[in-house]
């Protein structure tokens, strides 16, 4: 391409000519940064293996509809009695192999993450941990008390032992397991039951399609174990332990 200068005096040619190069060298500048910008935000958000679903349109249209389904009368009403003693059964199960293998104790501080009902609470009180509570958008004193997990209400270093089976409804996974890792005491113990091989219910914030993810997002703990599980449509139990401070 050729740039023809107009006809101007011959004093203003230098001035045009600078203002040419002026304003080329700002839109190339112009170009780059917003690329820049781009690329950062696609390295920022989750990894092929985390997906965020779209749809939410704000913080509060996603917690609408996870109370949709947690406030429906006739569905709690199933929960707290015909469905009770069945997942109590289950969970008290996992609880209690857990127990077996040194990852949960009698005197354990526990929590339950979106525990509904309270079903796996119950089911650790039965298990012989009875310093357990659970907690969701909706309490059911006195086993559940009302709270987000993406701003957990307690105070840093609270408990030695976390489960939740509904990281899938998390909008922001990182917050949810930062919230975690806070609560944690150092050495404690989060469970997650998550579904890898099948997508969760309509009602799941992302989905996830391999454990890769959860190593980046819980940075402060280290991986215990991995197995698979047979729990109400969740297959894979991931352990993490919350590493202590480095006393220099
Ligand atoms: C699939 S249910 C699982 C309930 C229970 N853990 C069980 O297995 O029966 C998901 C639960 O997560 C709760 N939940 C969703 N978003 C939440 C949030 N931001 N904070 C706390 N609880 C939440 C819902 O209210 C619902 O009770």
């Amino acid at each position: 391409m050729t740039t023809t200068i107009p006809n101007l005096p011959l004093l203003l040619k230098p001035i045009f000519l600078f203002l040419l190069f002026s304003l080329s060298f700002l839109l190339f500048l112009h170009s780059h940064s917003h690329h820049h910008r781009k690329t950062t935000f696609q390295s920022a958000s989750p990894s092929n293996d985390l997906r965020i679903r779209p749809g939410y349109s704000s913080y509060s249209a996603y917690i609408e509809r996870q109370l949709n389904k947690t406030l429906n009368p006739k569905l709690r009403k199933i929960w707290t009695t015909r469905d009770w003693e069945r997942k109590v059964h289950v969970f008290a199960d996992f609880f209690y192999s857990l127990k077996q293998r040194n990852l949960l104790f009698n005197d354990s501080k526990a929590l339950s993450i979106g525990a509904r009902v309270g079903q796996e609470v119950e089911a650790l009180k039965r298990v012989g941990v009875s310093d357990s509570v659970g907690i969701d958008l909706v309490p059911y004193p006195p086993l559940v008390v009302k709270g987000d997990f993406h701003a957990q209400p307690f105070n840093n270093d609270t408990f030695d032992f976390e489960f939740s089976n509904v990281f899938d409804h998390a909008l922001y996974p990182s917050m949810f397991v930062g919230e975690i890792q806070r609560t944690l005491k150092p050495g404690g113990v989060c469970v997650l039951h998550v579904s890898l091989s099948r997508r969760a219910d309509k009602y799941s914030a992302n989905d996830l399609f391999s454990v890769k993810p959860l190593l980046a997002l819980f940075k402060d703990s280290e991986l215990v174990e991995v197995r698979g599980v047979d729990g109400f449509g969740l297959d894979t139990e991931v352990v993490f332990r919350k590493m202590r401070k480095n006393i220099i």
